[in-house]
């Protein structure tokens, strides 16, 4: 009786351990750096405050880093490792190419090992620049959850598989994002990050010049905003990495609404975001912020799917490490 008690004890010990290993796996929280860093959001916040006040497009392309970081290898900071003389890394990528904004995470990193020695990753950067890009832009403030460490291996060839192209169509995305667990509601929101930032003509001057490999234009695309298109873009010029084109015409530097506004009058400038017409779920959305008076809905569910963008394959605990310069590993 004794020994059977004794055995039940321990088998819940067991359980009760198993259960207490389990959950600290791979997980970020509020307030992660409370102790051992306590003001590192407020020195993000004021770093990025005085970096966006002097280059207000920097906004966008720090979004966009954090996406482009979690989708390829999980939200680790791979996407700032260097090349080496032998391996290709992230950044070196061809959609990587346009990317902007490393050099910003290196002044707010530096900023913060000034403050806090070998304390918040890089990763935790990225995501914490992300949010207060769109803060900044007059968008929603969401807390975030940190704790991410930093991975130690980033290759140019984990793009294709992870990363949607401009190309895609509904079903691409969905499965591009269900990959990493996110539903149809996260692709949809999400991709409302377009409200703010600027594209090169080669991300989408197929849909102008070669929609259907006929010399054809995408006749999903407002013809009259097509033409403006091709008067900024001209064809056979897919390696012109200078032409900026506002994702949002009217205001690239605002986080609002119109980026559905756009969608639904057949403006969104990527066939990707074409695509989400083509879903009920996601056209329900799009058309329903398009007709929204207030951006409420919209901005509690962009803070609440950055916060599950933001947990894609972390590195936590034992696992990774602060680097102490961003591009590279210890
Ligand atoms: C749904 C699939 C997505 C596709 C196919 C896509 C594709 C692209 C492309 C091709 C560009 C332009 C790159 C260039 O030519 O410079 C871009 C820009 C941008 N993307 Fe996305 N994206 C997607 C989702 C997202 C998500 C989830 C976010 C963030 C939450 C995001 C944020 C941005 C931002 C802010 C820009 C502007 C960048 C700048 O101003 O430099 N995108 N995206």
């Amino acid at each position: 009786m004794r020994s059977s008690m004794a055995l039940s004890k321990s088998l819940l010990l067991l359980l009760l351990g198993f259960l207490c290993c389990s959950s600290t796996e791979a997980h970020v929280e509020f307030g992660f750096y409370n102790d051992t860093c306590p003001h590192a959001e407020a020195i993000v916040l004021h770093e990025m405050t005085r970096i966006i006040a002097d280059d207000p497009t920097l906004a966008g392309s720090l979004l966009r880093m954090q996406f482009q970081d979690c989708f390829v290898r999980g939200c680790d900071a791979s996407i700032l490792l260097d090349s080496s003389n032998n391996n290709v890394a992230e950044k070196d990528a061809i959609p990587n190419k346009s990317l902007r904004g490393f050099d910003v995470i290196d002044r707010v990193k530096a900023k913060l090992e000034e403050a806090c020695p070998g304390i918040v990753s890089c990763a935790d950067i990225i995501a914490m620049a992300a949010r207060d890009s769109v803060y900044l832009a007059n968008g929603p403030y969401f807390p975030i959850q940190t704790g991410r460490r930093d991975g130690n291996k980033s290759e140019a060839s984990d793009l294709m598989a992870n990363l949607p192209p401009p190309t895609a169509n509904i079903t691409e995305l969905k499965a591009f994002f269900l990959q990493k667990n996110l539903t149809v509601k996260d692709l949809v929101v999400l991709s409302g990050a377009h409200t703010i930032g600027f594209s090169h003509c080669s991300s989408f001057s197929q849909r102008l010049y070669n929609f259907s490999g006929k010399g054809d234009t995408d006749p999903s695309l407002d013809m009259e905003y097509a033409e403006k298109l091709k008067r900024k873009c001209k064809p056979h010029d897919h390696d012109d990495m200078r032409t900026l084109v506002k994702m949002d015409p009217k205001s690239p530097r605002r986080f609002d609404l119109c980026y559905y506004r756009l969608v639904s009058e057949g403006k969104g400038l990527f066939a990707s975001d074409e695509a989400l017409l083509h879903d009920p779920e996601t056209r329900a959305y799009v058309e329903r912020q398009a007709m929204a008076s207030s951006a409420e809905e919209f901005f509690n569910d962009f803070g609440s799917s950055m916060v599950i963008m933001g947990k894609i394959g972390v590195l936590t605990h034992q696992k990774g490490e602060i680097r102490k310069k961003c591009a590279y590993v210890n």
